[in-house]
């Protein structure tokens, strides 16, 4: 059967204004399409209640009440804080972005932080200890009676 030329045309019309994301109209990133997987990823581990980070990042309006301050520290690589030179070796827990992350949320922030479709969910960290970045054997210092110690020694134990 054939369809009248007006059902094709106003089918082919329908397919022409499918809504894209408005990442993909603009071109610029979206928080909830690319820019929170990288922070979830990166970032949230330290910046949510509780942890070393001094503000949470675990949400839209936390991100974007800093994002100047965010697009400086992720261009300029200060943020995530890694300071193992990659010449000497992999490390498994290496938490630096990308190039094509670093680009992303600089994008983002200069594109004005468009929040883009549906919502995030944060990760749940429920199952992660409190302060279990910087916990473990090694980190345990008993004290001299005099309070002071002149050295120790780290073994570590497993991944941290
Ligand atoms: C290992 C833990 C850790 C991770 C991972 C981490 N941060 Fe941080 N962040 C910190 C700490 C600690 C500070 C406070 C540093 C200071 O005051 O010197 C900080 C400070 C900041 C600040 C500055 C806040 C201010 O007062 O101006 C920004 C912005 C920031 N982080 C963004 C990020 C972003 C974005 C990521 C992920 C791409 C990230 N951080 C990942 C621990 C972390």
């Amino acid at each position: 059967m054939r369809h009248a030329p007006t059902t094709v045309l106003a089918g082919l019309l329908a397919l022409a204004f499918v809504p894209l994301s408005s990442s993909a109209q603009s071109g610029v990133p979206t928080w909830t399409s690319d820019v929170a997987p990288i922070v979830a990823d990166k970032c949230m581990n330290c910046h949510r209640p509780g942890q070393i980070g001094p503000m949470s990042l675990l949400t839209y309006e936390d991100v974007t009440a800093w994002t100047a301050s965010i697009g400086m520290m992720v261009e300029e690589r200060i943020m995530p804080p890694w300071h193992a030179d990659p010449a000497y070796g992999h490390f498994g827990n290496d938490r630096r972005l990308s190039d094509e992350q670093v680009e992303t949320v600089v994008a983002w922030v200069e594109g004005g932080t468009p929040r883009g479709a549906g919502e995030f969910e944060p990760p749940d960290f429920a199952d992660a200890t409190d302060g279990f970045l910087l916990t473990g054997a090694c980190w345990v210092l008993p004290t001299t009676s005099s309070g002071w110690r002149k050295a120790s020694r780290c073994r570590p134990a497993g991944p941290i």
